[in-house]
């Protein structure tokens, strides 16, 4: 037999080498471009707006032209109602409901649309300002005849901090209200918006005919009683005497003098500034008649930002890269007050997710699976394989999570930009079963990770402080450890207006600050100092007396 020579034998080896990282390279390719191609069909959003401006009955109309349901009125039941401030019983029941309602899919135009749920109701607006850290842009929904509204102000100051891109919706054109103008002017003086109108209306109220799509130069008529609610008209030239045989003679002057205007006031659209979050196209219509909602869809799917890199404290993570990554921004507890178990949200950030993966939980530092991740999409609960960059997956959690968290293939990552805000309002909780002051101090803090308020236990003496944004809270709180706890709490009120997180690089002076204002500081969950302001005018003399000390009214500065 003939002996193989060792050259060829080497030769054997080398060409198997390179065979087999020429295959794990092309696995990585194929890998690679699935991936990118999952992250290019992306698109997750949020909505917002002050109550009643219509961001419901807006998401009911972007989920029919998604087909996600099928009849109107299948969103509505999410919607908690503003008749129910003082029925947080109401609210608990209502809770159930959004858990399925979270995080709505549906595809549209080849592209797959989350959009993220965010709470109506004012006094949860710490659930939305989180929620928000979760999407890449967002649509505000104004109110025609209310102009820019307070909680429309807030949510909207909190996606200009992130830079998110932002679509403005006015909504009710059906209905008299402001003058376009005077809107526009509103929203970029209120918000601190520069708007760039891609739609521009022909009337309103009785005399409301439809809109004009600047974006794709079109007339789109308005029938308010006809089965069809749009008749879609090309006139890329405005000065054509076809607009006067739609629009009449009035109407017609009219749009020509306002759209002059708007050309000559306006700067045209420019997506790199929305992307940067220095731009916001604005659509005008009446999204009950469903006009005008698919003229901002249309264009939402072309122009708003498939997943974006999110910031970690370690560096910047990228969508497409191989590994995945994700943290949660939302914690939902069960309705049922024996099972304790809980709900988180998890938006993927990089990486492709996997059912009965191990994954490592950042914070606890092991090793995790997850056998049932779901996805929430319109009341249908679903396990989900596998999911992507942009998408959210609820994890049933035992208490293992809080708010924040971050979850790896192994790497050790925590995504910042989940920051706690100021609360409104404070009271001091003390235990009123001194027989269960375990169960209450475990339930505190349960609930605390699931962010239902914001704890802080003073450096003077220990006591507890809970910070809420809305009174409600407080109920919620009391309810829930009675029923899912078994402990009883009551409430002392304090007279606090904000809570300031403080940082000062001069050592000597953080520490005379806080020899001097003993009395008023305090640690909250992560043993982060914060200094308690009586009022506006205690805080802005201790501002005075204290250069040295930075004064934040969010927990990440
Ligand atoms: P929200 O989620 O922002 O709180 O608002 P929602 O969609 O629930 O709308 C608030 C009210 O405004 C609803 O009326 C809704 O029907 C109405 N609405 C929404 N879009 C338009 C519009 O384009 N034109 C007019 N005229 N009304 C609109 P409601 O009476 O409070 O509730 P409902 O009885 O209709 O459910």
């Amino acid at each position: 037999m003939k002996l193989i020579d060792s050259r060829n034998i080497t030769k054997i080896l080398t060409f198997a080498a390179l065979s087999s990282i020429v295959a794990s390279h092309a696995r990585n390719f194929i890998y690679h471009m699935a991936l990118k191609d999952e992250i290019s069909k992306r698109k997750t959003f949020g909505i917002i707006s002050h109550p009643d401006a219509g961001k419901t009955t807006l998401t009911e109309k972007l989920l029919l032209f998604g087909g996600a349901i099928q009849v109107a009125g299948a969103v509505k039941s999410n919607k908690i109602k503003r008749s129910a401030t003082s029925d947080f019983m109401e609210i608990e029941r209502q809770r159930g409901i959004s858990v399925a309602t979270s995080v709505m899919a549906f595809e549209y135009r080849g592209q797959k649309i989350n959009i993220l749920d965010t709470p109506g109701h004012q006094d949860f607006a710490e659930d939305t300002y989180r929620t928000l850290t979760a999407v890449d842009s967002v649509i505000v929904v104004i109110d025609v005849a209310k102009g820019v509204e307070i909680q429309t102000e807030k949510l909207v100051s909190v996606c200009r901090m992130r830079q998110t891109p932002i679509i403005v919706f006015i909504n009710k054109l059906d209905r008299e209200g402001l003058d376009g103008f005077d809107l526009l002017d509103e929203v970029e003086q209120k918000l601190g918006l520069n708007v760039c109108p891609l739609s521009w209306p022909i009337g309103m109220g009785q005399r409301f005919q439809g809109v004009y799509n600047l974006y794709e130069q079109k007339l789109v008529l308005f029938r308010p009683h006809s089965k069809q609610q749009e008749d879609v008209i090309e006139i890329t030239d405005l000065d054509s005497s076809e607009l006067e045989q739609h629009v009449g003679e009035a109407a017609a002057a009219e749009l020509r003098e306002e759209v002059t205007m708007i050309t000559e006031v306006y700067p045209d659209f420019d997506k790199e500034a929305y992307m940067t979050g220095n731009q916001s196209p604005v659509f005008f219509g009446s999204a009950i008649n469903n006009f005008g909602v698919k003229e901002m869809l249309d264009c939402f799917v072309e122009i708003a930002p498939t997943p974006l890199p999110r910031a970690a404290e370690e560096r910047s993570v990228d969508p497409e890269e191989e590994q995945f990554a994700g943290f949660v921004f939302k914690i939902h507890a069960n309705m049922d007050p024996k099972h304790r178990d809980r709900i988180a949200f998890m938006r993927v950030c990089s990486g492709k997710f996997e059912r009965n993966t191990n994954y490592l939980h950042v914070r606890q530092n092991r090793k995790m699976k997850f056998s049932n991740p779901t996805s929430f999409m319109a009341a249908k609960k679903t396990v989900v394989e596998e999911a992507f960059p942009g998408d959210v997956i609820g994890l049933y959690d035992s208490g293992n999570f809080k708010i924040g968290d971050t979850v790896t293939a192994g790497e050790v990552l925590h995504f910042k930009g989940i920051p706690s805000f100021s609360p409104e309002q404070f009271r001091y909780v003390n235990n009123a079963d001194p027989l269960k002051s375990k169960q209450l101090a475990k339930g505190l803090e349960q609930l605390m990770d699931e962010g239902v308020a914001q704890l802080f236990i003073k450096e003077e003496n220990g006591r507890k402080i809970i910070g809420t944004v809305g009174a409600l809270q407080f109920d919620v709180i009391k309810y829930r450890l009675e029923h899912e706890y078994g402990a009883k709490c009551e409430y002392e009120p304090i007279n606090l207006h904000k809570a300031c997180w403080v940082h000062s690089e001069d050592d000597k002076a953080m520490k005379e600050f806080l020899q001097r204002r003993r009395r008023d500081i305090a640690r909250d969950k992560h043993g982060q100092l914060v200094y308690l302001a009586e009022s506006s005018w205690s805080l802005k003399m201790v501002q005075e007396n204290h250069p040295e000390i930075a004064f934040h009214f969010k927990s990440e500065y």
